[in-house]
């Protein structure tokens, strides 16, 4: 097997009030497993068309891949982007960044929150860096894989699907976003953005 569901650092309750127990073992034990598997299961049929040589599904397989490993890249980076006992407001490398590149860290907010509110069906709000024009944009991800360029390295991510927020808050979205800033890790933040801005670019520019 290619891939693996990870172990959360923090308990499925140590989220609360923001995102309850009940959401996040569901979230993480069934639908992250469940994207871990289908992954997993699209190599594993891809390599059987290779030795049989019959590539008769290999759209749909291409399609599943996509989707599935966008699933695990995604929730992956989401639970590292989340803490309990956090929130607040970035300091040093990625405050001064947000300065830059949208003005100011309330400017990025509310980019951020509309890009996430205003996603049409399932989706992920993203705050990535993008090598090729050295700076950070805010993208919206359509599903698990749609709606982005290539190289673009995410750096935050926000799960706009209801799976993610229905349970706690129905069809209130906002509130759900307003409560995700106060369990935003910005310390994973910094590292992924430091790692991003000092290595990213060279796979691309070769
Ligand atoms: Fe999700």
């Amino acid at each position: 097997m290619s891939y693996s569901l990870p172990e959360l650092s923090y308990d499925y309750s140590a989220l609360e009030p923001h995102i309850s127990a009940r959401i996040m073992e569901l979230h993480h034990s069934k639908h992250h497993k469940a994207y871990v598997d289908g992954a997993n299961n699209a190599l594993a049929q891809m390599a059987e068309a290779r030795e049989s040589g019959n590539f008769a599904n290999i759209n749909r397989l291409e399609k599943d891949l996509a989707f599935h490993l966008g699933g695990h890249v995604n929730h992956s980076i989401f639970w590292t982007n989340l803490a309990p006992d956090a929130g607040g407001t970035p300091e040093g490398e990625v405050a001064a960044a947000l300065d830059e590149f949208f003005g100011s860290f309330g400017a990025f907010k509310a980019h951020f929150q509309a890009a996430s509110l205003g996603i049409q069906g399932s989706g992920w709000g993203v705050l990535a860096w993008d090598p090729i024009g050295a700076r950070l944009i805010i993208q919206q991800l359509f599903d698990q894989q749609g709606n982005t360029a290539q190289g673009t390295v995410p750096i935050l991510q926000l799960d706009m699907w209801e799976h993610a927020f229905y349970l706690d808050y129905q069809n209130v979205k906002a509130d759900y976003v307003t409560a995700f800033w106060n369990i935003v890790n910005w310390d994973n933040v910094a590292k992924r953005f430091a790692a991003a801005r000092a290595n990213a670019g060279a796979s691309l520019l070769v």
